[in-house]
């Protein structure tokens, strides 16, 4: 047994998700986690919301909140949608938290003793009505390279040029509109990356070996190109006040104590019950840990350098990331989700429309591992129907309804294996083999192939050895075949757990049993679980697992939620 933390990318708070939040960390650090425990791991599984900095600022004033009561509202929205998403989190906290204050003061007190935090002076733009300095985001104007008036003061969207806040012409602030700005200088707190660029890049060459190609080519990238030191404070209210003399009326920015979140939220979770948890045999001088993170691919430079470099700076021994999975992209409906143009599905909505299970199973078969990933109703509804309903639903209940009709609703009796048995067998051992192989290297797409192939066994199995036609010669070996499909239906639930949970227990419970009674994957033996279920045990047929989704529903579902495509391509 290993001790496996995992950590997703801490989502920002304001706003609630969209799929491509779901799919491009959470869902997948969940499935990791409950395959990891599945294979009888001690498995710590750590998010939460990551709530400083000027979005949140502004969106409290958006909707006319203060800050605090508008990140505990968002935070009780995100908690919720997860755990509707049956993300098996061990804890969801927060980066305000007091655990993350008091850590994060440690971490920057470290480095301050070390040397590797320096004074500098910059240039920022102050809002005099708004009495604010203004992220560079929060300034609009007109860009003085294309002439789009809306351009930002980071980057102009029309002609994609990065801009100095400055270069705008008639710039405005865009919290209130106002254009009453000021050029203000003051000095904030660097974090010196080039002083510790030698450490940081030995230890990432431990890593080459084990870390992804992508991660590892993003972090080497930026080391190539030389580091610079970092800006790791801001003029803002609302943040953890900076423990220095001197800077006591600024914050830290959010990408300071977001990362050390994770810290500080397993520290809110050994908090609860100190009897039995102690964060610090995760993060501090903590034997044995493996440290597995997700993210999206704009996260890599933040997780692979700043925050492996922060955690260096400060002389201690804490637990760095041992394998980083960085996750492309889903856009929705070939374009870019987007709340205000009234485009894309929010997790919030997807699970009014369908369980859980349908959006898990979907996101993580079409996961953006490499290269971006698509949603459409049309390709959504397709696989809802054909692998979740045609396959493993069919099989399902095709099994329980025949064997009910013909035998009873109870397991019938195991017959002696026939060379249909012995193959059927030896491809699922081999398939087997192969997902819990995709599954230890986060191949999610191919794990999940390989899973909906396992399915695929069981279909073929049955319409090989053909039951309905056994049945009218020889009752005995019909029995066989269906006692086999049932525990076959065991199996596939297993299986099936760590990417649809609910639907595993649906099964199980068919069979009268509950996920507390299946076996560890570690040592699954196909042969073995094939006469798990014993003779006699009463079952029920119940309800399909799953429910075709109809051209109506996906016409109606288009309308709801946008699309540029409303003509039904899928039936
Ligand atoms: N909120 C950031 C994002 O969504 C991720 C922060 S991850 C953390 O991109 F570790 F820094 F918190
Ligand atoms: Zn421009």
């Amino acid at each position: 047994m290993s001790k496996i933390l995992v950590t997703s990318a801490l989502p920002y708070i304001n706003g609630v998700p969209h799929l491509g939040h779901m799919v491009g960390c959470l869902l997948p650090s969940d499935i990791y986690a409950r395959y990891m425990r599945m294979m009888g791991n001690e498995v710590l599984y750590i998010a939460g919301t990551d709530e400083h900095g000027t979005t949140s600022e502004v969106g409290a004033l958006k909707e006319g909140m203060d800050v605090q009561s508008y990140c505990d509202m968002y935070h009780e929205r995100h908690a919720r949608t997860y755990k509707d998403f049956n993300l098996s989190f061990d804890y969801f906290g927060r980066t305000s938290s007091p655990q993350n204050q008091e850590i994060t003061y440690h971490i920057f007190e470290q480095l301050d003793k070390n040397g590797y935090i320096e004074e500098r002076s910059i240039k920022q733009i102050y809002s005099v009505d708004d009495r604010m300095f203004l992220a560079d985001r929060y300034i609009t104007g007109t860009c003085p390279h294309c002439g789009y008036d809306k351009a930002r003061g980071d980057q102009c969207e029309n002609c994609t040029k990065v801009l100095e806040p400055t270069d705008l012409i008639n710039p405005k602030s865009s919290v209130s509109g106002s254009s009453n700005l000021e050029v203000r200088e003051t000095k904030h707190l660097f974090l010196n990356l080039p002083k510790i660029e030698k450490e940081l890049t030995s230890w990432i060459k431990t890593k080459e070996p084990f870390w992804p190609d992508v991660a590892y080519t993003i972090a080497l990238k930026w080391l190539k190109e030389g580091l610079q030191p970092r800006c790791i404070t801001r003029d803002l209210k609302w943040g953890f006040p900076v423990n220095k003399p001197g800077f006591e009326d600024k914050v830290f920015y959010v990408w300071f104590d977001a990362p050390i979140g994770y810290i500080g939220i397993t520290k809110q979770w050994s908090d609860e019950k100190p009897e039995e948890r102690n964060w610090k045999d995760w993060w501090l001088n903590a034997d044995g840990v493996r440290y597995v993170e997700f993210m999206g691919k704009d996260n890599v430079p933040y997780h692979s350098i700043t925050f492996p470099a922060t955690l260096l700076g400060t002389g201690e021994n804490w637990t760095k990331v041992d394998y980083l999975k960085g996750m492309s992209y889903l856009t929705y409906e070939g374009g870019k989700f987007s709340k205000s143009a009234h485009r894309g599905i929010f997790a919030e909505d997807a699970l009014k429309e369908f369980p859980a299970d349908y959006w898990r199973y979907w996101l993580m078969s079409n996961a953006p591992e490499g290269s971006d990933a698509s949603f459409s109703f049309d390709l959504f509804a397709a696989v809802v129907n054909k692998d979740l309903n045609g396959v493993l639903g069919n099989f399902v209940s095709r099994v329980l309804k025949m064997t009910a009709s013909k035998l009873g609703e109870a397991v019938p009796a195991a017959g002696e294996y026939t060379s249909l048995e012995t193959d059927l067998i030896n491809n699922l051992q081999q398939r087997v083999k192969d997902y819990l192989k995709y599954m230890d290297d986060m191949e999610f797409r191919k794990a999940l192939n390989e899973l909906r192939a396992i399915w695929v066994e069981g279909n073929n199995y049955i319409s090989m050895a053909e039951p309905w036609n056994v049945i009218k010669t020889d009752e005995k070996r019909a029995a066989a075949i269906l006692y086999n499909c049932i525990n076959l239906i065991r199996i596939f639930a297993i299986l099936s757990a760590p990417v649809m949970p609910q639907t595993s227990e649906a099964m199980l419970a068919k069979l009268g049993l509950a996920a507390k009674d299946m076996p560890l994957l570690k040592d699954f033996d196909v042969k073995k679980e094939m006469s798990a279920v014993l003779p006699g045990t009463a079952f029920n047929v119940g309800e399909m697992l799953f429910e075709r989704i109809t051209p109506e529903k996906i016409a109606e579902l288009k309308q709801t939620y946008g699309s540029d495509n409303n003509e039904n391509k899928v039936a």
